[in-house]
């Protein structure tokens, strides 16, 4: 079954091409260059260059496969959570695409899509956990199976990529500071400051306004003497923070598979630190891809390819693509 995938929820157009849920294709026009000078997403101007690279990132995509686009068997397109404009441009192009070509559309839920990126090639037993953490969301998830999800907690206030961008901009980092955070971490001493670690308790819930406070009245008192003390120490408290939820979370569901996706599990120190407490509690950490944590279509598609799998009714075209509220 030949699927497309198409993601344009917040700066990132893509569309991937799977053989049921093997990857031939994954393209990825990145906005970064463009937001990265306001130092935070534009909306207007990430729905705009949605619209300018959507259709010859496609044509890109069945130029490379060396696909027809009637061998496409199903769509399925990113229609929630995310900035509606962006949105609405992906789903107007796939449902238009879909409707002319007669084919089945699935929308997708772009969090669901960030989990799927664990099921390339794995055998998952479930039920098992997943987490998703990137730069709009932090929500943990029990998977009953590959698409039924059931919610178990998520951040009360800011996201977990969103606290490493607005620490990366006090730092005076490039915008998204993320990785820029992960990489001068690596010359700095995690353990030189103690910023407070979040527990909220009796919830699977998470919280990191907190870090990211202490992080901005440390830099009010003391300044940026050395920024990559800040980064380690930062970082640290934020992974120690996870691995607190990951606990909680296997006490009340011990399951035997763990997956974790999104933008911030592309971290290393993060990564590495989830295996090292997954190992300890004898449960298998499935952990996206590097280049599949970020935004991209190929997830979309594999998150489509199961829905089909478990039997799914197709969404009718152009109706109900984006959510009411
Ligand atoms: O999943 P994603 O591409 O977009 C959303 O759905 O939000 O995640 C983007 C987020 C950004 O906040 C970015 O700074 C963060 O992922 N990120 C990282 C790293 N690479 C990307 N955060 C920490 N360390 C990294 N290496
Ligand atoms: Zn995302």
């Amino acid at each position: 079954m030949i699927v497309v995938g198409v993601e344009t929820s917040c700066d990132e157009t893509s569309i991937g091409i799977t053989r049921d849920s093997k990857i031939l294709v994954n393209l990825i026009a990145s906005q970064e260059k463009i937001h990265s000078r306001f130092g935070g997403i534009v909306p207007e101007l990430a729905s705009r260059a949605h619209l300018e690279k959507i259709v010859p990132l496609f044509n890109t995509g069945l130029k490379e496969t060396g696909l027809k686009v009637d061998q496409i068997d199903v769509f399925g397109v990113t229609n929630t959570p995310g900035l509606k404009g962006s949105l609405l441009v992906g789903a107007a192009f796939t449902h238009s695409l879909a409707y002319a070509l007669c084919k089945p559309i699935y929308n997708v839920n772009h969090l669901y899509a960030h989990i799927a990126a664990c099921f390339i090639d794995k055998n998952i037993s479930f039920p098992a956990l997943g987490l998703v953490i990137s730069g709009g969301h932090t929500n943990l998830f029990l998977l009953r199976s590959y698409t039924k999800f059931i919610p178990l907690g998520k951040t009360r206030d800011d996201a977990c990529g969103e606290v490493f961008d607005k620490v990366g901009r006090m730092l005076n980092l490039p915008f998204p500071g993320g990785a820029h955070v992960e990489k001068i971490a690596l010359k700095g001493d995690e353990n030189r400051i103690k910023f407070p670690v979040s527990r909220i308790t009796n919830s699977l819930d998470f919280s990191f306004s907190g870090i990211k406070t202490a992080v901005y009245y440390h830099i009010l008192k003391n300044g940026i003497i050395n920024p990559e003390d800040i980064a380690a120490s930062f970082q640290k408290a934020v992974t120690d923070s996870i691995l607190i939820k990951i606990e909680d979370a296997l006490k009340l569901h011990p399951v035997k598979h763990f997956l974790f996706g999104g933008g911030v599990i592309r971290n290393n120190y993060l990564r590495n630190k989830i295996e090292e407490k997954l190992k300890e509690k004898n449960v298998r950490p499935i952990i996206a891809r590097p280049d599949l944590c970020m935004d991209n279509g190929a997830k979309v598609a594999i998150f489509t390819y199961y829905l089909v799998f478990e039997k799914y009714k197709p969404d009718p075209y152009a109706i109900n693509v984006l959510p009411t509220k």
